[in-house]
């Protein structure tokens, strides 16, 4: 029979077929002959100009603890703001977020306090937004009564009535879409006899982006659907850029030898689970899954945070070295642009760590 037209087939091995396809709709293979080398060429368009130039949140930018006994009342508001920003130098990619920024602004509350939060969007917006916190008993953790449509705002009031660390994240119906695109961050609720003091304090934000194309390649990157329904990532990264706070990009976090640091970190996901470890130190006190009610966990190496989750880590810091802090699933760190560091500076320590014995 005659083939009618050529086609390509995916083969389980992943391979590409090319079939010749019958007037009645069988196939067969189709032996090509490999005579000429084509050119690989980038299907992205060209980098977009950007409208922030840093859409990674610093992670030093955590509100101080909370030094006080009784309830108080809040005003938050949180300001949708759609902008094209880079992933890495020439990878530009439309981000969703809170305030301009991944992860959102960390929201730090007394448990008892009561929040009026106010979304808003502008009007140039082209999707709704809304805010669904995990720390709040109502309805969608108040998604429903915050949906905002472009050029509106909104508003919600609740009271915390329970501690812990917690996400927050846009939940319209393609939400997965949109904590992609960077629409998360955390609430944390002190409990009401606070948390143990501790010198330095950093927040994180995992979460993965879907694109079209591959992690580096240059150009813009548009949305991938289909990635994200098949949960392959191009990126997983801190903070939405590759590397960001580390020694090849805007260099590492700091701190000094006897201090100890408190890491938050929250995971928007939309699908992997972090496998959070800290490279060359441990988490000596863990609240794990953000649960600041039980006693902490003690010298935890590597902590799984789900999407949907938060967790809090402290270290002691009694060595100079660069912690890198990563996802434990390590081809997110190599291949994907995962990795933040912590630089810890002061004199050695040679009993505890001493690199050059003889
Ligand atoms: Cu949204
Ligand atoms: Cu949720």
């Amino acid at each position: 029979m005659a083939i009618q037209e050529i086609d390509l087939r995916h083969a389980n091995d992943g391979e590409l077929r090319v079939v010749g396809v019958h007037e009645d709709g069988s196939e067969e293979l189709v032996d090509v002959a490999v005579g000429s080398v084509i050119e690989a060429t980038s299907s992205l368009d060209p980098a977009a100009a950007v409208d922030v130039e840093q859409i990674a949140a610093d992670p030093t930018d955590v509100p101080p603890p909370i030094d006080r006994d009784e309830p108080t009342e809040h005003d938050v508001t949180l300001r949708v703001e759609e902008v094209t920003a880079e992933i890495e130098p020439g990878v530009t990619f439309d981000f969703l977020t809170f305030e301009g920024q991944v992860p959102g602004p960390m929201i730090r509350v007394r448990e008892g306090d009561t929040v009026s939060l106010t979304v808003e969007s502008p009007s140039d917006s082209s999707l709704p937004h809304n805010v669904d916190l995990h720390a709040v008993y109502g309805t969608g953790g108040g998604s429903a009564a915050t949906m905002t449509p472009p050029g509106g705002a909104s508003d919600v009031e609740f009271r915390c009535e329970y501690s812990g660390a917690f996400i927050y994240h846009c939940a319209v119906p393609m939400l997965d879409y949109h904590i992609s695109a960077g629409m998360f961050g955390m609430i944390l609720v002190e409990p009401a006899e606070g948390l143990p003091p501790v010198d330095r304090e950093f927040y994180l934000g995992q979460h993965e982006v879907y694109t079209k194309g591959d992690a580096g390649e240059e150009g813009h990157h548009a949305f991938d659907f289909d990635a994200m329904v098949d949960e392959r990532p191009t990126y997983v990264l801190f903070n939405g850029e590759k590397q960001g706070y580390a020694s090849g990009n805007r260099g590492p976090l700091s701190a000094s030898v006897g201090e100890t640091a408190r890491v938050y970190m929250v995971n928007g996901g939309p699908n992997l689970t972090s496998s959070f470890h800290p490279i060359g130190n441990v988490w000596s006190e863990l609240y794990r899954s953000g649960d600041l009610v039980s006693d902490p966990a003690r010298n935890v190496e590597t902590t799984g945070v789900p999407p949907g989750c938060a967790v809090v880590g402290d270290m002691d810091l009694p060595v100079p070295e660069t912690i890198k802090f990563v996802d434990h699933a390590l081809s997110r760190v190599v291949h994907k642009g995962l990795l933040a560091e912590l630089e810890v500076t002061g004199p050695e320590n040679p009993d505890v760590f001493d690199p050059d014995p003889n």
